[in-house]
């Protein structure tokens, strides 16, 4: 049978954050509450002129320059912070990155799960036509109310992914275990910026369906827990990452190593939550962080969006993927940003785009080539520099 994954994948991240120790000093309380008791240490904020689409962009510009355009027809964009009730974000990337106009783009949402719904159709997708490629985006800005529990969890980020047949990253195993109950543990209603939530409630269902989909895996013919040398879970935060894997490795039998998914979590706790892209961004760390060579290894992954649907899946690493990689640049991205201070934050977090479809030109203040320079007629004017 073909083999069928992801034969590439990058991550993009804004160059503005605010330590979280800052936030602790503000509200006053210890940050080891933040730096230990969540594991997170930064959250990555967007400036002005950043948003779903540039982040998008950014991710997904390197993948073509180093891979070529030929032969992707599908563009999927997961998101859970879409800018257009309508219009798909991933036709604005289409045109940023002169994708060949016989393509599909199209928006996918389901909270933080959509980008492994994307990925899944996208093996589908090329299964039926082994010739192509197909480009899967996930991105987001997570962003909940300042003063809530939820406000350490914030975060933005975008991974891109190309996916075709013969990867040369890593081959999707056709195994899965899905899980989709009816709960309200986070949402977010058309007429809200910042969503609703029960942190504790939605930490409590996503272990419960990390052993739901990983019987379902099991029943579907998954590998066996002790098959899988690395894990990589969605991470809110990455101390969730880590109480799913105890409790995943318990329920297996195991014995709890906790140095199977902490590659896994170096980045996101660098940038904070970015919602759908947060499970390939551990990915991306793993692979990238991982002292070890892990050609032919395989590992598992545990997508989980609230509302909720959530599914375990693996997949095998392919030889010569460290030469496909961007270590470099993604530590660059990383290393080389921009502390803000509170008052800072608070204005960037503070910012509305305008609603009244005036004309409004923003300067530019992102780093990377694409950027929104601005609004008019309640369009967004997105450029490449
Ligand atoms: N040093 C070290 N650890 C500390 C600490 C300190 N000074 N103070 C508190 N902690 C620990 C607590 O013991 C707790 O650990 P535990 O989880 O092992 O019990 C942890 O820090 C969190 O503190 P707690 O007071 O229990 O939680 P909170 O009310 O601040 O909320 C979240 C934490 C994660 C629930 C909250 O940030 C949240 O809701 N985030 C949104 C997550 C979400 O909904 N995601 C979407 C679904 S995936």
């Amino acid at each position: 049978m073909t083999k069928i994954g992801i034969d590439a994948m990058s991550f993009y991240v804004p160059h503005r954050y605010i330590a979280l120790s800052e936030l602790a000093e503000h509200h006053g309380i210890d940050p080891g509450k933040f730096s230990r008791g969540i594991g997170q240490e930064k959250i990555a904020m967007p400036g002005a002129d950043e948003d779903i689409v540039t982040m998008a962009a950014e991710a997904a510009q390197v993948l073509i320059d180093d891979h070529g355009a030929e032969g992707i027809d599908t563009v999927l964009f997961a998101t859970e912070t879409g800018i257009d009730q309508s219009k798909a974000a991933g036709i604005y990337v289409h045109r940023l990155l002169n994708l060949p106009e016989n393509c599909r783009a199209v928006e996918l949402k389901q909270a933080c799960y959509s980008a492994t719904a994307a990925l899944q159709m996208a093996c589908g997708h090329v299964a039926r036509k082994p010739t192509a490629r197909v480009l899967v985006i996930a991105s987001d800005v997570a962003r909940y109310d300042r003063d809530t529990s939820g406000e350490p969890t914030q975060g933005a980020a975008a991974v891109a992914m190309l996916v075709c047949a013969n990867p040369g990253l890593m081959e999707i195993d056709p195994e899965t275990g899905c899980h989709t109950e009816d709960i309200m543990d986070f949402w977010r209603p058309n007429y809200r910026r910042t969503p609703l939530f029960d942190g504790k409630y939605s930490a409590l269902r996503y272990l419960d369906a990390v052993l739901s989909t990983w019987r379902d895996y099991q029943a579907n013919g998954g590998r066996r827990y002790e098959d899988l040398t690395r894990f990589c879970y969605h991470l809110p935060f990455s101390r969730m990452g880590e109480k799913a894997h105890r409790h995943l490795a318990k329920h297996a039998g195991a014995k709890p190593d906790a140095a199977a998914a902490s590659d896994g979590m170096t980045y996101a706790r660098q940038v904070g939550n970015c919602y759908a892209a947060s499970l390939y961004l551990s990915l991306i760390s793993t692979l990238e962080t991982s002292q070890d060579d892990l050609t032919d290894q395989a590992i598992g992954l545990f997508s989980y969006g609230s509302g909720a649907v959530a599914e375990f899946f693996s997949g095998r690493i392919v030889a010569g993927y460290r030469d496909r990689l961007y270590t470099a640049r993604h530590a660059d991205l990383l290393q080389h940003r921009d502390a803000v201070s509170y008052s800072g934050y608070t204005e960037l977090w503070e910012r509305v785009d305008p609603r009244d479809g005036t004309a409004v030109t923003l300067p530019k203040q992102s780093r990377g080539q694409f950027r929104l320079a601005g609004f008019n007629e309640h369009q967004r004017l997105y450029v490449k520099d």
